[in-house]
């Protein structure tokens, strides 16, 4: 058994993805996709498809790691192998950015607002970037890396910000395509993946084993992904359109009273 009575879990994204390599048919346990998603007072879930949660966290910062969280980290630590002192570009401040901000590396991040700016410097973002008044955002991360790039990019916008990505990103580095917030197809500097030797690796959360290790590293350094703001259940259509504006950072988050 790998759950008993009481216990507190989250459930996975992808309920069979438990270890090892993606399959199509894995993707067809995915939350809120294939089957039905969390946003439920009551869900029935196989002890294979849940992990316990740190014990520091409340259940809304628990509820915030099974999709957000473990895309940043498959992104960063599984597949992006970061090392000390590794620097990242992240773009924006919604859940996925914000959590990957947390796991140790030195950070370059983009948003369209000053005081976001603000907070992901808080948060120890060693420089924010302006995507709104700084459009050529790209050419700033080069002379910040002084002419390097950076070891790895947590793209979210797709097809419109990928371009950027692949100048701002080191002879070598990595890309983790993770969002399409900008559009889903568009013109590719194919010939920048080629020179550079780029990794451009698309990302789609996580297996749990990934959960798990993440959910350790969590533990250790007791960290906290960062609440954007909690929506009562009646109020979910309002939660969506908080979503839709744009002007949460981190991630949002709808409390059940059970
Ligand atoms: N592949 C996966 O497994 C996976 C998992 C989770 C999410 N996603 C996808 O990844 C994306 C981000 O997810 P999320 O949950 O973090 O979303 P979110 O919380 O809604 O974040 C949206 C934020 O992205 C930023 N943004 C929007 N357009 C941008 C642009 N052109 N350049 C830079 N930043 C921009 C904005 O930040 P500012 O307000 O600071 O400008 C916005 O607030 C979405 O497309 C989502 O569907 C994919």
């Amino acid at each position: 058994m790998r759950v008993k009575i009481g216990d507190r879990v989250a459930g996975t994204f992808m309920q069979t993805w438990v270890a090892g390599e993606f399959s199509d048919q894995k993707s067809k346990s995915a939350s809120g996709g294939a089957i039905d998603g969390l946003l439920a007072e009551y869900v029935t879930l196989h002890e294979d498809g849940v992990v316990h949660v740190p014990e520091h966290l409340s259940n809304e910062e628990a509820a915030a790691l099974p999709c957000a969280a473990v895309t940043a980290w498959h992104a960063l630590i599984t597949e992006g192998k970061l090392k000390a002192g590794d620097t990242i570009l992240v773009q924006g401040t919604g859940g996925v950015s914000v959590f990957a901000q947390l796991v140790g590396a030195r950070v370059i991040a983009t948003s369209s607002s000053d005081e976001k700016l603000e907070r992901v410097r808080q948060l120890g973002a060693v420089e924010g970037i302006n995507y709104k008044t700084t459009p050529n955002w790209d050419e700033q991360v080069w002379k910040l890396t002084d002419g390097v790039g950076v070891d790895h990019v947590v793209e979210v916008g797709g097809a419109g910000t990928l371009n950027k990505s692949l100048r701002a990103v080191r002879v070598g580095g990595g890309v983790s395509l993770i969002g399409v917030l900008t559009g889903v197809s568009g013109e590719i500097s194919t010939a920048s993946i080629l020179h550079k030797n780029i990794r451009v690796q698309g990302i789609y959360v996580g297996s749990r084993e990934m959960f798990e290790a993440m959910n350790l590293a969590i533990e250790l350094h007791k960290m906290k992904p960062v609440i954007a703001q909690l929506f009562d259940f009646e109020s979910a259509r309002e939660a969506l359109a908080y979503m839709e504006s744009g002007a949460h950072f981190g991630k949002i988050c709808i409390r059940f009273k059970i």
